[in-house]
């Protein structure tokens, strides 16, 4: 059972997704070099499922690991407080990290993970985000987005509602 009454729209299909995501491996294979010592940290639990989609096509070799900042909980709407609730465990000293979200809505959450990650000793630090909201300050931007996300609260490939819808393949609207 992989839909609800809940759901309205499906606004991304589980081909386009698989299809940007290839585009956004290409993008990101290029733009970085074994001696970056890339680290792909996805941001749990939302980008779980594009996390695994993606670093199977990023062609530099790389490392993975997660953090797991504290998120919306039940709500719809940002709390606008952010704690870090696992921080990895990799040495992140002189490498490159691409941090791995589901979506940027009001870039509070990217606000607070960037510099920490920065101040782990990371060499640079960019963000591709599956999707964006665009309703941000501007001042924290993805250097790479899968999607324009509308302005809707949007569930599935990762996202949910109150942990639901997180394991359907496509992204609906509720
Ligand atoms: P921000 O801190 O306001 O940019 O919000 C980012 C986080 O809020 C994301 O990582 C998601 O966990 C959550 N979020 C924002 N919009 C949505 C949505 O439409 N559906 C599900 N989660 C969302
Ligand atoms: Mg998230």
């Amino acid at each position: 059972m992989t839909t609800d009454s809940a759901i309205q729209d499906v606004v991304f299909s589980e081909e386009a997704i698989h299809e940007r995501v290839r585009e956004l491996g290409r993008e990101i294979s290029s733009a970085y070099s074994a001696e970056d010592r890339l680290v792909v940290i996805g941001v749990l639990k939302g980008s779980f499922l594009f996390m695994a989609d993606l670093v199977r096509v990023i062609e530099i070799p790389h490392g993975i690991d997660f953090l797991m900042a504290s998120s919306y909980g039940d709500s719809m709407v940002s709390r606008g407080e952010v704690a870090l609730l696992h921080d990895p465990k990799t040495d992140l000293e002189g490498r490159a990290v691409l941090l791995v979200e589901d979506i940027v809505d009001t870039g509070t959450t990217l606000s607070v993970l960037l510099p920490h990650l920065e101040e782990r000793g990371a060499s640079r630090v960019d963000v591709v985000a599956l999707l964006h909201k665009r309703l941000t300050s501007g001042l924290v931007e993805p250097r790479w987005v899968g999607f324009d996300a509308p302005n809707s609260f949007l569930v599935g490939y990762g996202l949910d509602h109150a942990e639901t819808f997180r394991h359907l393949p496509y992204i609906a609207s509720l």
